[in-house]
């Protein structure tokens, strides 16, 4: 898979799959537009780029949930390399609680994890028309089930909400040659647990329930998952619109 001259963005490249989908994108010679806040570990991964390819990435920190910053995110990416062929919308965060926890948690998820998705491909589509480029909505196993064990309703309803966008605007946009597909993990080691507020026992907890349930008794890296966007993104392919693709190790199974 080559992405050379390819300008890919990345949201939430600063940690766990982003920043794995980021340095594997540097590895296949794409241009990365890496986004996120903390500029830190931004500008660790930014190396790690460098690194591979010898490619500059660009690096935009923003917040997703500031329509100025999102804007900003093509403006400089535009200024800076001039065109766009992959927008990978990954940046998202577990917010943890039930129906008892009042609705403030859902106005939380749906700002986080779907309003900058809207906003993010909304402003993108006019260059992927132009690159007959593609989109690739980092979702989870949650749009498609209950998490067990902890409550995450506003999260699974925010990712049953951007599978259905996924579906959407894969429809509206494949007469203009521009591809939209949603990969679904399964848990996965990040520092998801940890900014959906878990503590370091609750996480390990849910991490070893995974490595003995899941029917393959083990959890996937963020590197596995990388690779599975970096097919979807790739002309391989040329022919998937629409779909969303799960990851999880038969977590879904059982
Ligand atoms: N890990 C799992 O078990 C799992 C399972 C299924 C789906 N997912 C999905 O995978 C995606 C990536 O998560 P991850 O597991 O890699 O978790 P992670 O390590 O916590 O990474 C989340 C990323 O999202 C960014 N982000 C969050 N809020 C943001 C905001 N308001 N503005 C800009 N960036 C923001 C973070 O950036 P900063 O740290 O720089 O703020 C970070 O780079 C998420 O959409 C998540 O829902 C994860």
């Amino acid at each position: 898979m080559d992405f050379s001259n390819k300008v890919v963005i990345i949201t939430g490249a600063s940690s766990g799959i982003g920043a794995a989908a980021a340095v594997l994108f540097a590895k296949q010679s794409a241009k990365v537009v890496l986004v996120g806040r903390n500029e830190t570990k931004l500008l660790d991964i930014a190396k790690k780029c460098k690194d591979a390819k010898g490619i500059e990435p660009l690096t935009v920190r923003a917040d997703l949930t500031n329509d100025e910053d999102v804007k900003k995110i093509f403006d400089e990416t535009i200024k800076h390399f001039g065109r766009i062929d992959v927008l990978v919308n990954n940046a998202g965060i577990g917010f943890r609680g039930g129906i008892r926890d009042g609705v403030e948690i859902y106005d939380r998820a749906m700002a986080t994890n779907v309003r900058p998705v809207y906003l993010l491909t909304s402003l993108a589509t006019p260059y992927l028309v132009q690159s007959k480029g593609n989109v690739i909505n980092v979702s989870s196993v949650a749009a498609l089930k209950p998490i067990k064990d902890v409550a995450f309703l506003a999260y699974c309803m925010s990712k049953a909400a951007l599978d259905q966008f996924t579906r959407c605007v894969a429809l509206e946009l494949a007469g203009d040659g521009v591809r939209v597909n949603s990969v679904n993990p399964g848990a996965t080691k990040t520092n998801f647990a940890e900014a959906a507020g878990m503590s370091k026992e609750q996480t390990e907890k849910l991490y070893e329930s995974r490595d003995q349930n899941n029917p393959l008794r083990k959890m996937a890296k963020s590197e596995e998952v990388a690779d599975l966007i970096l097919y979807l993104a790739s002309d391989r392919a040329a022919s998937i619109t629409g779909a969303t693709f799960v990851i999880d190790n038969g977590e879904m199974l059982v």
